[in-house]
């Protein structure tokens, strides 16, 4: 049987090395032996923005970018968004496992429980500029939890762990309608226990005078399923800051503020915001062949389409664009699916995009949707974070319980100046120690 080993010959030394191939990889680490004398540090791998380095083990998500299969603990994301509510996903990312009625009871009734934010963070809120984005102010507030439960700092004892993972996941979607509401200038509204994950968020973000918030149940169901499509990633931008962050052992809600604030950029979950600016500048089917022509030439990228890992259609995109025509059916089109059909109908046909392989991605639709629930496009990354809470708490927990796993700290290739003397004209300012 071929083993399952690596053959290097070092060429500077004739020497040749053989390393173990494990899961279809080599540790990096395993490179520092190859060296052309005692004092060579070793041999390291270069790979900026880790187009190929593996950072960890998981078991959390699986992804076949080449086939467009994209997996949560082995279930298929298409059986998930089919069959599951949010929470039971959010349970099984946490867990491991789906869980039984009983265990969804009680998962269920913990986080119910921990939707309400302290009156403090309630007022810190209200602080906030008048026109603050929705997005800085969810990353800025789940940094300033961290003042709220200094326990949480606990790291180590895994009930703590559980119970701060509980408050997050239930608290995101609070601080993200009150961070809509402020927006909007309108008085806060307080979660109702008797509603689902989505309906209370629904509740908080639209609840008026009424009693009590009706939500539609057509428009309740996609959210869910648009929080099921958006709850893990495995090693996106997001996770990766989760983990790197979470690595020097702060507590969570300082993880995840990182991770929220890699979050709100343009490459990443803030492309779905940029996806409804870009069909606004478009305007009109007519004027599509003139905006590729420009995306062509590097002008700017067509937001919404490529991705790191996805080499085919995101089968997220494909599930969201069968829960567009179902809310669609209740609100009314957005007259900018149209374009948005037709922009992809013809990136797909042209050869630049497919000779790159690009694909949209799950922003692309996304924001059309929330669009015609109701959304102002500032508050599509927002709608982005609350359910990947969940996927980020689960790479937290996993790395932090990995024994592997240590502070996140990678190397680098100097390549700036040798040793020089500073200018004698800069003379001495102070004596050291002074
Ligand atoms: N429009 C036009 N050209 C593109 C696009 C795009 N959206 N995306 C990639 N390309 C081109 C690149 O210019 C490059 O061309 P080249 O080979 O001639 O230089 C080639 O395709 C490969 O692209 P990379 O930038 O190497 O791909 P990478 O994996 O680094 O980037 C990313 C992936 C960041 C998602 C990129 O495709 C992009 O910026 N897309 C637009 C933003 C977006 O939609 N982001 C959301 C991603 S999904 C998510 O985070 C939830």
């Amino acid at each position: 049987m071929a083993e399952n080993t690596l053959t290097l010959i070092d060429n500077r030394t004739n020497q040749t090395y053989k390393v173990p191939i494990e899961n279809g990889a080599i540790r990096a680490m395993d490179l520092r032996q190859i060296k052309t004398g005692p004092e060579d540090f070793g041999l390291m791998s270069y790979d900026p923005a880790f187009m190929n380095t593996a950072s960890c083990k998981s078991t959390i998500t699986f992804i076949d970018g080449d086939k467009g299969i994209l997996r949560y603990r082995g279930y298929p994301i298409e059986q998930l968004a089919e069959h599951c509510t949010f929470l039971e996903v959010a349970y099984l990312l946490i867990h491991g496992e789906l869980p039984t009625e009983q265990q969804k009871r009680g998962w269920v009734d913990d986080i119910k429980h921990h939707t309400m934010i302290h009156e403090t963070t309630k007022d810190f809120m209200a602080r906030f500029r008048y026109d603050a984005h929705p997005m800085e102010i969810l990353v800025s507030t789940l940094a300033a939890l961290a003042t709220v439960y200094p326990e949480a700092k606990n790291i180590a004892d895994p009930e703590n762990r559980r119970r701060q993972i509980v408050r997050l996941i239930a608290k995101v979607p609070t601080i993200a309608a009150y961070a809509y509401r402020h927006s909007l200038g309108f008085p806060y509204v307080y979660p109702d226990n008797d509603l689902s994950y989505t309906e209370n968020f629904m509740n908080m973000l639209w609840k008026m005078v009424e009693p009590k918030y009706v939500a539609n149940p057509v428009l309740a169901r996609a959210l869910d399923i648009l929080f099921i499509l958006h709850a893990d990633h495995e090693q996106n931008c997001s996770a990766n800051a989760m983990r790197a962050v979470g690595s020097s052992h702060p507590d969570p809600y300082l993880a995840a503020a990182g991770a929220s604030a890699a979050l709100a950029g343009p490459l990443h979950g803030g492309a779905n915001e940029e996806v409804l600016k870009m069909l606004d500048v478009i305007g009109d089917k007519k004027n599509i062949p003139d905006y590729i022509k420009k995306v062509k030439e590097g002008q700017f990228l067509l937001m919404g389409f490529g991705h790191r890992v996805y080499k085919n259609y995101d089968p997220r995109a494909r599930i969201i664009k069968q829960i567009a025509e179902q809310v669609f059916q209740v609100t009314g089109t957005n007259p900018k699916l149209e374009i948005a059909l037709e922009l992809e109908k013809i990136a797909l046909q042209d050869e630049y995009f497919v000779k790159r392989k690009l694909y949209p991605n799950v922003d692309f639709y996304s924001g059309i949707i929330y669009e015609a629930m109701g959304f102002k496009p500032e508050m599509f990354t927002v709608l982005f974070a609350i359910p990947r809470m969940t996927g980020w708490l689960a790479h937290w927990q996993e790395m932090l319980t990995d024994k592997e796993q240590k502070i996140a700290r990678p190397r680098q290739l100097y390549v700036g100046s040798d040793l020089r003397k500073v200018p004698e004209q800069f003379g001495i300012k102070a004596a050291i120690g002074a």
